[in-house]
């Protein structure tokens, strides 16, 4: 389909073509960052259901952290069993994108919540598990891999929507995750792409050691955003009812314009050095001018323990079971063996990963053609930095549990 299109690429004037690209593609914005963000969906190489080891192993690491706090619920405060034969538990995962992730976290929440009631109450509600997500993911894969229902103890919806709004009725929900994605935000912040602002982010895809007014602007945005979520789900959860979150964030030590921590982190993180890297490649190139790669921004932020927690507490209606920070290796032991012994592997499976996060906006931004070739831009830059390969990089992640009062 992508081949169909014409090649602007391809003609004798890279700028002319680019206009009309450029233009075209600028409209897809037009209504707003949640009508394009979106993993890459699908179950190729480049998707996010291939892409999803580093999410997994987040996963992985706060499940005890999930596990107590669904142990500890009130379920008498929660849910009135006894007195509701026909009583209904509403599980809602948001930002569930599709593959594995999605389907194993509800999984797990339903078996954990279905054994709870069994051994408390002698009885076994039905659940419903609302699986949501931006209007763009792709939730036709993620219908088709449920597993069928006479196999699973759950009805399943899909909600479209951003979670920075109100996606449910007042009190419908009694347990809600959130899972790597709190780390999206909202928008790209207005100031960031105005050059007459302080705050304009010249020559940069994101803010990692960015200059301050850059990382304030993003600060304020995740703040609102945070905010935002928060209050949404207050109204959303019922009494007694349980809100896990689990972002991509930093320790409280590290300061925001330091978004990723120890040097080989940042050095080898999809948003970094090297995607700024593959910008100036196709500036170069003359594929884009600078106005196009000074106009995409990564509208993602990395929130420290204290934002999280003061963000709670402007909030109110929550108490703070659990809130932990986690240090978490970018790929298996396995994998970067592999790498070593394959380099130019190393390179195809990193810009992969970047695609699967990328795509949608990059393409939104730049068209499918120009931003087909940002990412092999990408894949050049990082298959010739042998010393990559020898960095072990992490990332760090905040999980809190929250009960509502
Ligand atoms: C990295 S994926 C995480 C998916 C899954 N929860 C997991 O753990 O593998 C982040 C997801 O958050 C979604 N997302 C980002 N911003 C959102 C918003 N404002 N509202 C709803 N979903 C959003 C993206 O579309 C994407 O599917």
């Amino acid at each position: 389909m992508e081949l169909s299109r014409p090649m602007t690429i391809s003609t004798t004037s890279p700028r002319e073509g680019l206009e009309t690209n450029y233009e075209e593609h600028k409209q897809k914005w037009a209504g707003g960052l949640q009508r394009v963000l979106c993993m890459q969906g699908g179950d190729d190489d480049g998707s996010y259901a291939k892409n999803s080891e580093a999410p997994a192993s987040a996963i992985t690491l706060s499940k005890p952290l999930l596990l107590t706090a669904i142990q500890s619920l009130n379920l008498k405060l929660f849910s009135r069993i006894e007195e509701e034969k026909d009583c209904c538990i509403r599980i809602a995962d948001l930002g569930c994108a599709t593959g594995y992730n999605t389907l194993a976290t509800i999984d797990m929440v339903v078996e954990c919540l279905r054994k709870k009631y069994i051994h408390e109450c002698g009885v076994e509600p039905e659940f419903e598990a609302f699986f949501s997500d931006l209007p763009s993911n792709d939730f036709n894969s993620l219908f088709r891999s449920l597993p069928a229902a006479t196999t699973r103890h759950y009805y399943a919806a899909g909600v479209p929507g951003s979670f920075y709004g109100r996606l449910f009725p007042k009190r419908k929900l009694h347990v809600v995750v959130s899972l790597s994605a709190l780390n999206w935000l909202s928008q790209v912040p207005d100031a960031v792409l105005d050059k007459r602002s302080a705050a304009w982010n010249k020559g940069r895809a994101w803010i990692n050691g960015a200059k301050k007014e850059v990382v304030e602007a993003y600060a304020k945005q995740s703040e609102e955003d945070l905010e935002n979520f928060l209050r949404c789900r207050k109204e959303e959860i019922v009494h007694g009812g349980m809100l896990f979150m689990l972002m991509g964030g930093r320790p409280g030590f590290q300061h925001p314009e330091n978004q990723l921590g120890d040097p080989d982190s940042s050095a080898k993180h999809p948003f970094a050095t090297s995607m700024d890297q593959a910008w100036q490649d196709l500036l170069k190139m003359g594929l884009i001018d600078e106005e196009t790669r000074d106009g995409f921004n990564i509208p993602a932020y990395m929130r420290s323990m204290e934002e999280v927690e003061v963000a709670i507490k402007r909030c109110g209606g929550f108490e703070i079971q659990k809130m932990e920070y986690h240090k978490i290796m970018e790929h298996s032991e396995e994998k970067h063996k592999e790498w070593i012994r394959d380099p130019v592997s190393y390179g195809r499976a990193k810009t992969n990963m970047v695609r699967a996060a990328l795509r949608p906006i990059a393409e939104a931004h730049l068209g499918p053609n120009i931003s087909e070739e940002l990412f092999k831009c990408y894949e050049k830059q990082v298959s010739s930095d042998i010393t990559l390969l020898h960095k072990t990089g992490f990332y760090g992640a905040i999980a809190a549990c929250l009960i509502r009062m």
